[in-house]
């Protein structure tokens, strides 16, 4: 437990949405362990996309902080076939949670974005928050992207017309134990370690990955984004963006590799280049996050995922 965070953070009660998530568990156990009260609305229950939803959940639960996390979210492949109603449902929630946040008395909302809203191609490496409107985003990631930036620009404007407490994070790909594991929707590691222990265990020498192995990435292990978040719910109060980030950049072919390696897959590894690569380098800076509520990710690259491995044999046995 952070003594700084629980100072700060207990007794409050908290709506975190998407609490029932990937990263919004890990979020829940924090915020828990930290002493406040944590709602979480399904969306069974509470559908977000709809306003007179959104204002049921406030109406229920009056939180005095909100943390959007619920969206919807996948990997290459689910962004290319389902642009529309990525853009539609993401904007929409995040409209209708941040209006009804100020409206109905919660003090501070704090919005998850996404690395996915940088340029393409930012002006320097690593990505720094100034940049973040120098280009368009990656294309396939684009509607996912501006979604979330239509958040941030609107908490910048509600804290400039009513002084409202508004902050938004941009938070790099996260992975660790209880990713979405899904064919359909996973993303890149979760998609590599599945499409590696099947191959190991059907005997196959041969696993085809997206594109031609040249792009990087950057990785953070989701109890290091919700240990990231919540001391930013607790101790940032300002409408100006913060990257999520570890400051580790791999190339996918190195990923693949060493995701083969502990999963124990021995045959080779070919790349299907008539596939997007996706955006050609993701590595954020991570400084503002350091001096602003001093978060600094702890979890080796290699540690987490060898967590995230042993969690899914568990999982899918
Ligand atoms: N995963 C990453 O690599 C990554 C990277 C950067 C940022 N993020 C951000 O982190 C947040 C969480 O992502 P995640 O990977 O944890 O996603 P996730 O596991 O798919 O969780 C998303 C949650 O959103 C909720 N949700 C979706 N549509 C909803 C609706 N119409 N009404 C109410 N709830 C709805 C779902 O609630 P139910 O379970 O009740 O259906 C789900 O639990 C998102 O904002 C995402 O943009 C994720």
């Amino acid at each position: 437990m952070d003594a700084d965070v629980a100072e700060q953070l207990a007794g409050e009660r908290v709506l975190l949405t998407g609490g029932a998530g990937f990263l919004g568990s890990a979020v829940r156990r924090r915020l828990e362990e930290h002493g406040c009260d944590v709602c979480v609305p399904r969306s069974r229950e509470y559908d977000l996309r709809l306003e007179s939803e959104v204002d049921r959940v406030y109406r229920d639960m009056q939180p005095t902080v909100v943390i959007h996390a619920a969206a919807v979210v996948g990997g290459i492949g689910y962004n290319r076939d389902a642009p529309a109603s990525i853009f539609d449902d993401n904007a929409r929630m995040n409209l209708f949670l941040l209006s009804k946040a100020r409206e109905h008395g919660a003090r501070k909302f704090v919005g998850i974005g996404t690395i996915c809203a940088y340029p393409k191609t930012p002006p320097s490496i690593p990505f720094r928050e100034e940049e973040l409107w120098h280009g368009y985003p990656e294309e396939t990631n684009a509607p996912y992207g501006f979604a979330k930036k239509l958040l941030l620009v609107q908490g910048q404007a509600y804290a400039q017309q009513y002084g409202y407490n508004a902050t938004h994070l941009l938070v790099v790909n996260l992975y660790g134990p209880g990713d979405n594991f899904d064919e359909a929707s996973s993303h890149v590691i979760p998609a590599m370690v599945r499409r590696f222990m099947e191959a190991r265990d059907d005997g196959r020498d041969e696993v085809v990955c997206w594109g031609d192995g040249t792009p990087t990435r950057e990785f953070l292990y989701v109890e290091d984004g919700a240990r990231a978040i919540v001391r930013a719910a607790s101790l940032y109060d300002s409408p100006a963006p913060v990257n999520i980030g570890s400051g580790y950049e791999i190339s996918m072919r190195a990923l693949a590799e060493t995701i083969a390696d502990v999963v124990g897959y021995t045959g080779t590894i070919a790349w299907d280049t008539s596939k997007p690569n996706g955006q050609p380098r993701r590595l954020l800076d991570t400084s503002r996050a350091a001096s602003e509520f001093g978060f600094r990710a702890e979890t080796p690259f290699r540690d987490g995922l060898c967590r995230t491995v042993e969690w899914y044999e568990r999982a899918r046995a």
